[in-house]
């Protein structure tokens, strides 16, 4: 998730780039660049780092014309760096790109054996190249080598070109990545979000899926990628900047939470086989055969994340897999060793426990594999491998969408290991990849269903205790479901084994306490009943998590949050959403500061 600008007018492009790049930082900010073309060949200027790093640039080396493109970066293939920072220029030919190319690989290997040279280990110069070689091999016109050049590309983009050789234009594509156009007097301008326009034009045009658009002084035309010209008048936007670097929602966490889906798809895209049955993670070679046992260490929620991992590892491959927290794991002297393989999981790859958690294990042997939102993150250098999630960048502290993709991440290196000891058959791969590819979509249900909980949580909002109950795989999303409510609403939440129940907490239930309960379709799912049934017996007041059309639950509960079915081991990507969405809506009925609350960090870099 990058920040895409365009410009095409007759003012001087620079600063608008500039402060349009400075309305998407939200969406990626750990290097960014611009080029300007004035009639003549365009000037690229990059920087690693915050943008602050390349406004000093600009400052120094300021670029004039009216013709513009700039990013601002989130990595997902290729370390921050000035290298690596967009815009690419190949030939004639820069290009700025937001998305996954999924054959990255191979057009890579195909372009090199024509002799190309890459400078960057971006996939994104790879459709620099095909642009100039399009262009190269008699293109007529910039839009038809864009054209050429993605019709081998596949996956997730919105790319923005320029040429030296086809000036006082600009051409667009979007697939699976968001672009928009800002409609002004004689001037258009483009942003992957509505932030960047606001403060130029509120008329904007959305690209659809497969269009392409070419922009001249003469305006804009779309297409689609067959060459049919798309007919389509802007559309008026009445929100203020603010609101807009919400996409329209209140809050950064509710954007976060209804992103999920996307993200999901992202961190599954170019990596999920499901006609092979298989999973790929990147170039760590896990030597699966060889493995005496998996160790997930993690903090927070990314810690809930590691024991849902404990269930994908051992039921899809057979490994042994333990969860530790890593402040604990650190100091307790661990037996671990070189048969070992660690798993150490963070959204911001830069926990100082679980960075310091990896090193020990490391020291004594073990491999180490990052699972980490953030690139070239101190966690992902510390290990021997990482598998990215690519949630984007996720602003609000409470994490949700980084959350369920390290979920998606952890079930494609189950399913990985599973088909590499064997335990996991082709049959029984292609089953679980088929069933993973469906999340997306089924989370978008459970948003759809599960999106105004408001009237619950003016009823929860003056509780001071929740208990949170689930078994086996739901167990760790009764923690997770607790945690949130902690976190943003302030009130006393605790998970628990449903099963340990009337070992104790049951002590707490009276009419007063609302009992969360985890209660999908599934192998413990008569188990839960009988433990709701005790918890209804002491006037218990029961919000369920259900499986959609689940009518025994709904006989007995107050409350009930449907979810699409799904095997047992994908419940939990389903299963928390409901009890975000709660936690999110108890904390907006209260009052309190959802994004950014009290004595939390969105990273703890010090012990
Ligand atoms: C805390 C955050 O500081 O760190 C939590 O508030 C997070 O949301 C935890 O789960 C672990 O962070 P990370 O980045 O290592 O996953």
């Amino acid at each position: 998730m990058c920040g895409i600008v365009g410009y095409l007018g007759d003012k001087e492009a620079a600063p608008i780039l500039l402060s349009g790049l400075r309305r998407l930082e939200y969406r990626g900010y750990d290097s960014a660049g611009i080029a300007v073309a004035n009639g003549a060949p365009s000037t690229v200027l990059r920087r690693r780092g915050k943008l602050a790093e390349l406004e000093r640039l600009v400052a120094t080396e300021t670029p004039h014309g009216n013709v513009g493109i700039g990013h601002t970066r989130w990595a997902t293939h290729g370390r921050p760096s000035d290298e690596n920072a967009h815009p690419h220029k190949v030939g004639g030919v820069s290009l700025v790109h937001n998305g996954i190319i999924e054959n990255h690989v191979d057009l890579r290997r195909r372009l090199q054996g024509e002799a190309r040279v890459f400078k960057s280990e971006t996939d994104t110069e790879i459709v620099a190249h095909l642009v100039d070689r399009a262009l190269r091999d008699g293109a007529p016109t910039l839009i038809e080598a864009v054209r050429m050049a993605l019709s081998e590309v596949r996956g997730a983009y919105a790319i923005v070109v320029m040429s030296d050789d086809h000036p006082e234009q600009i051409v667009a594509a979007k697939n699976a990545s968001p672009l928009v156009l800002g409609i002004g007097e004689s001037e258009t301008f483009l942003a992957s979000d509505v932030p960047a326009l606001l403060e130029h034009t509120r008329d904007v045009l959305f690209l659809e899926e497969g269009e392409i658009v070419e922009i001249t002084r003469g305006g804009v035309r779309v297409e689609r990628m067959d060459g049919r010209v798309v007919e389509r008048s802007p559309r008026r936007i009445e929100w203020d900047a603010a609101q807009a670097e919400k996409g329209g929602y209140p809050h950064f966490m509710l954007k976060e939470i209804h992103e999920q889906p996307r993200a999901i798809a992202d961190t599954l895209r170019g990596r999920l086989d499901v006609e092979g049955g298989d999973a790929s993670i990147g170039t760590f070679d896990a030597d699966a055969g060889r493995l005496r046992r998996v160790v997930l260490l993690a903090c927070g929620t990314s810690y809930h994340a590691g024991l849902v991992g404990k269930f994908l590892i051992e039921g899809l491959a057979g490994i042994p897999a333990e969860v530790d927290l890593a402040s604990e794991f650190r100091y307790r002297d661990p037996v671990i060793g070189p048969d070992d393989l660690v798993v150490g999981i963070s959204q911001s790859g830069e926990t100082a426990d679980t960075l310091a958690a990896i090193k020990e294990a490391r020291s004594r042997g073990a491999r180490a594999l990052a699972i980490s939102n953030v690139v070239d993150s101190a966690i992902a250098r510390a290990s021997d491998g990482a598998l990215y999630t690519y949630a984007g960048p996720e602003i609000g502290v409470a994490s949700t969408k980084c959350f369920t993709a390290q979920l998606a991440a952890l079930a494609l290196l189950a399913l990985h290991l599973g088909r590499r000891t064997g335990k996991l058959s082709l049959e029984a791969g292609r089953a679980f990849a088929s069933e993973l590819q469906q999340i997306p979509a089924k989370m978008e249900r459970v948003l759809a269903v599960s999106g105004d909980l408001s009237d619950v949580a003016q009823r929860s909002a003056s509780v001071s205790d929740v208990l949170f109950l689930g078994r086996g795989v739901n167990y760790p999303i009764a923690l997770e479901g607790a945690l949130k409510l902690k976190e943003i609403s302030y009130i006393h939440a605790e998970g628990y084994a449903a099963g340990e129940m009337k070992h104790g907490p049951i002590a707490l239930i009276d009419d007063g306490m609302p009992v969360v309960v985890i209660a999908p379709m599934g192998p413990s799912y008569e188990k839960v009943l009988s433990n709701l049934a005790e918890v209804k017996a002491r006037d218990g007041r029961i919000i369920a998590v259900a499986t959609e059309g689940d009518k025994h639950l709904r006989s007995v509960s107050d409350v009930v949050l449907s979810v699409p079915d799904a095997p047992p081991l994908l419940q939990p990507l389903l299963t928390v959403v409901p009890l975000q969405i709660l936690a999110y809506s108890v904390a907006v009925a209260k009052g309190n500061d959802v994004d950014q609350p009290r004595n939390l960090a969105k990273s703890v870099t010090v012990e």
